[in-house]
């Protein structure tokens, strides 16, 4: 067995042998907690501060190490950051740097923290910045939803249940139904934002610390409002992380739906939209093709972020107390979940606002299905029929029409009595799809009036939110 004989260890002392070659490559988190090392410093930013108001280190100890740890930040931001094959992970990589490049002060750093507290307090911090993006994200496609919606407030759609044509309703409905998704996705991250941003620093390894550090001081410097209460759960504690894929797979499982229907609506079958010419790719063999594969890729993602979900999910579920190495399994699913939304969310918001209507289409669409066939049911309930009845008669009228290949419209009066005497002349006049839209004027229904009420609603609620 080759031995890797190097002693460069910040824990070497406890060892007699040095860790064998795979296994330093097996357990590093290195290759992906990169991505951590602006937050890590600035965490360590804010722990020397409170080493100095703690008076564990001298104001020029203090200085020394913060000149060292700002040296670093701008190596690794202009990548040139000198990584060695003992570094096990980002806040080892960066103690060691510090250290090379300040002295021995360096090794003060590490003072009254443990790796435990300070892996969550990274993940924390990446989370609030995340997060942020996230929100960003949700609003710029709500607005490009929005933009769509206030375009088409004068388009009929027919609105679908188990994808048979069912009722008429605005387009602009369907766009504001999208609107209200993510609404709640939005509420999903602030909720979930308020739980990351708890600050663990000062729990050490699972104990808590010998040292009297100010943790609210550090909380402050960090612009946390809140401090962990347990340490044990604090350095245990990745149900954020869990939360966040929730609230990710969510948000792609509506961004799935949304795709769905972009595919079906491009569709030759459905024809109700055009995808925009830079989002979809041809076939290298059949020429008339023209693919949807942005919204394919997307609905396919979906499958990957609920992945990472339950990958997180099953890794701490037989954790006993507190740290395990189990956790470092975090970060990857969190990592790779994040940056497939917020691409997810940016293309989203790019084809909607592209998207090209079908008008003609639509209105074809209209003639030919039975989306009326309600409002006749309900003419008859107008007329003093129960319902149930006056939905029996209609079903006989449009089995009728199914069978001699005619639409409602083309019945005439005399027909309509053969099934009901309760049909009067201006049976036909509620046979209109404006008639249909405009008669649902409760709240949260389709008519005009509503929709558009709902729209300005959202364009002041939208606006607000950019300014504030
Ligand atoms: N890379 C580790 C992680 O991601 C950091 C914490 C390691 N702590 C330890 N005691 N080995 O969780």
């Amino acid at each position: 067995m080759k031995i890797n004989n190097q002693k460069s260890k910040a824990w070497a002392g406890r060892f007699t042998e040095s860790t064998h070659a795979f296994v330093e490559r097996f357990t590093s988190s290195l290759p992906f907690d990169q991505q951590l090392f602006e937050y890590d410093i600035l965490g360590s930013l804010a722990h020397c501060q409170t080493l100095e108001k703690a008076k564990i280190l001298t104001r020029a100890e203090c200085r020394s190490l913060m000149r060292g740890l700002r040296h670093v930040r701008t190596e690794l931001r202009e990548r040139r950051f000198p990584f060695a094959d003992s570094d096990e992970d980002v806040h080892m990589a960066v103690e060691r740097r510090v250290t090379e490049l300040i002295g021995p002060v360096g090794g003060k750093l590490h003072t009254g923290r443990s790796r435990n507290d300070q892996v969550t307090l990274d993940l924390r911090l990446y989370l609030r910045d995340h997060l942020q993006m996230v929100t960003l994200r949700l609003q710029g496609l709500q607005r490009a939803f929005l933009q769509q919606a206030r375009q088409t407030t004068d388009v009929i759609l027919p609105g679908y249940t188990h994808l048979q044509r069912a009722q008429p309703v605005l387009l602009t409905h369907h766009f504001l139904a999208y609107v209200e998704m993510l609404e709640r996705d939005h509420a999903r991250v602030q909720d979930t934002y308020k739980r990351v941003n708890v600050m663990p620093l000062g729990s050490g390894a699972l104990a808590g610390t010998n040292y009297p550090l100010d943790r609210a001081f550090t909380a402050k410097v960090l612009g946390f409002p809140a401090l962990t209460r347990n340490s044990m759960d604090a350095v245990s504690d990745r149900d954020y992380v869990a939360e966040t894929l929730g609230v990710l797979s969510i948000i792609m499982m509506h961004l799935s739906r949304l795709s769905e229907e972009l595919v079906l609506w491009s569709s030759e079958e459905f024809s109700f939209v055009d995808l925009p010419d830079g989002f979809c790719t041809g076939s290298s063999m059949m020429p008339q093709k023209k693919n949807p594969d942005v919204p394919e890729l997307i609905r396919g993602k979906t499958g990957r972020v609920y992945g990472h979900l339950f990958s997180i999910m099953t890794t701490l579920k037989g954790l006993p107390l507190s740290y395990n190495r189990d956790l470092q399994e975090d970060k990857e699913p969190l990592f790779d979940a994040m940056e497939t939304v917020l691409e997810c969310l940016t293309v989203s918001a790019e084809l909607i606002q592209r998207l090209q209507i079908r008008r003609d289409v639509l209105t074809d669409t209209l003639q030919s299905g039975f989306v009326l066939a309600t409002e006749l049911a309900d003419y008859l309930v107008q007329k003093g029929v129960p319902f149930r009845d006056a939905h029996r008669v209609v079903g006989q009228l449009v089995r009728h029409c199914t069978e001699h290949k005619v639409t409602l419209h083309d019945l005439s009066f005399a027909d309509l009595k053969t099934v009901s005497p309760h049909f009067s002349q201006d049976a036909m006049a509620c046979l209109t799809l404006e008639g249909a839209i405009d008669r649902k004027t409760q709240i949260g229904g389709t008519s005009r009036k509503q929709v558009v009420r709902q729209m300005h609603a959202w364009e002041s609620r939208l606006a607000k939110r950019s300014k504030g």
